[in-house]
């Protein structure tokens, strides 16, 4: 036998050597829940290991993730009902919670970058992404109140906007706004190819945020359908996006891949709330072993193509990653 593909597998350190695919922390964005009030941490039931955080401990959160090499904050808003409304016109408030957040993390933290969630649920009485009558989503009335929020976060010091809506059209709207305001510097890291999926149930939870009717399939995208990625992918492109999201990840690996291949942005996976709550599941079953489990599935995201990982499991591979 000549070949023996073995040797290269003999020891810790030929097998470092070979490594085709790393994962370091600085390629992970961690996301965090913020709520209202002072002093709260709040388990989320369908997301072990995740909380709602009041701002004081997002602050505290912030800084032990800088510690261990995480500095990207995915922040996303737990809304009270009675803020919510048809239009999500709380999501630019002046003295909005949220907006207050990523003002507090950026005072606390320069060096830290703050990204955003562009979308009307978290704010919206219909618990949709875009505005909702009769039965349908009105795309183009959506389009003005994300470039508000979208706006009213770059105010605040947000680093990235993350439309997360899948409206069509809205990374041109928002980008021309941000621009007419000069917030030319402020990136936007596209939700491009973001799928209806079964995942998502988690996060809903977490933000409760659940459509009140109907499911989202008319905006997010049909999980039969790659070709379709590319489309959307070309025309973030030309909207202005400065990466491009994949999401979710896992079922998703080939949509990675074909996007790498075929864009030269940045390519970023998010690792859903339901994708991270079947392993905690699974673990505390006693049916896998949680840390390597979640490396598995975070480099095989990477390995996949995407050059950053939006996901819960960021503090802890970090952790891991310190003591290796
Ligand atoms: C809201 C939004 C969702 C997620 C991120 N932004 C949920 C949805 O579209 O219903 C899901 C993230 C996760 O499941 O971890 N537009």
């Amino acid at each position: 036998m000549l070949q023996r593909p073995r040797r290269n597998r003999k020891s810790p350190a030929i097998r470092a050597l070979v490594e085709e695919t790393q994962l370091i922390p600085s390629q992970l964005i961690q996301p965090i829940f913020v709520r209202q009030g002072t002093a709260i941490q709040e388990p989320i039931k369908t997301l072990p290991g995740s909380f709602r955080l009041s701002i004081d401990k997002v602050l505290a959160e912030v800084e032990t993730c800088l510690k261990l090499g995480i500095s990207v904050f995915d922040v996303f808003p737990v809304v009270a009902e009675n803020l919510k409304d048809k239009q999500g016109t709380y999501s630019y408030h002046a003295d909005n919670f949220y907006l207050d957040c990523i003002a507090k993390i950026k005072q606390n933290f320069p060096e830290s970058c703050v990204m955003t969630d562009v979308a009307l649920d978290p704010y919206s009485s219909d618990g949709h992404d875009g505005i909702y009558e009769n039965g349908k989503i009105l795309n183009d009335e959506t389009l003005p109140i994300l470039a508000n929020m979208a706006l009213a976060q770059a105010q605040a010091g947000a680093d990235i906007i993350g439309p997360s809506d899948m409206m069509d059209g809205r990374v041109g709207y928002i980008r021309t706004h941000l621009d007419k305001h000069n917030y030319q510097d402020v990136s936007i890291l596209s939700y491009t190819a973001k799928y209806a999926s079964a995942f998502y149930g988690p996060f809903r939870d977490a933000l409760d945020s659940a459509p009140k009717y109907g499911d989202k399939k008319t905006y997010q995208m049909s999980y039969t359908n790659a070709r379709e990625a590319l489309r959307e992918m070309e025309l973030d492109t030309a909207e202005g996006a400065d990466m491009l999201m994949v999401k979710p990840a896992l079922c998703y690996l080939d949509i990675i891949q074909l996007l790498r291949q075929n864009s030269h942005l940045p390519i970023v996976a998010y690792n859903v709330s339901g994708e991270c709550a079947m392993i905690h599941f699974a673990t505390q079953a006693g049916f896998l072993d949680y840390e390597r489990a979640v490396c598995e599935t975070l480099l095989s995201i990477k390995r996949a193509g995407a050059d950053a990982i939006i996901t819960y499991f960021a503090k802890d591979y970090a952790t891991w990653y310190k003591q290796k």
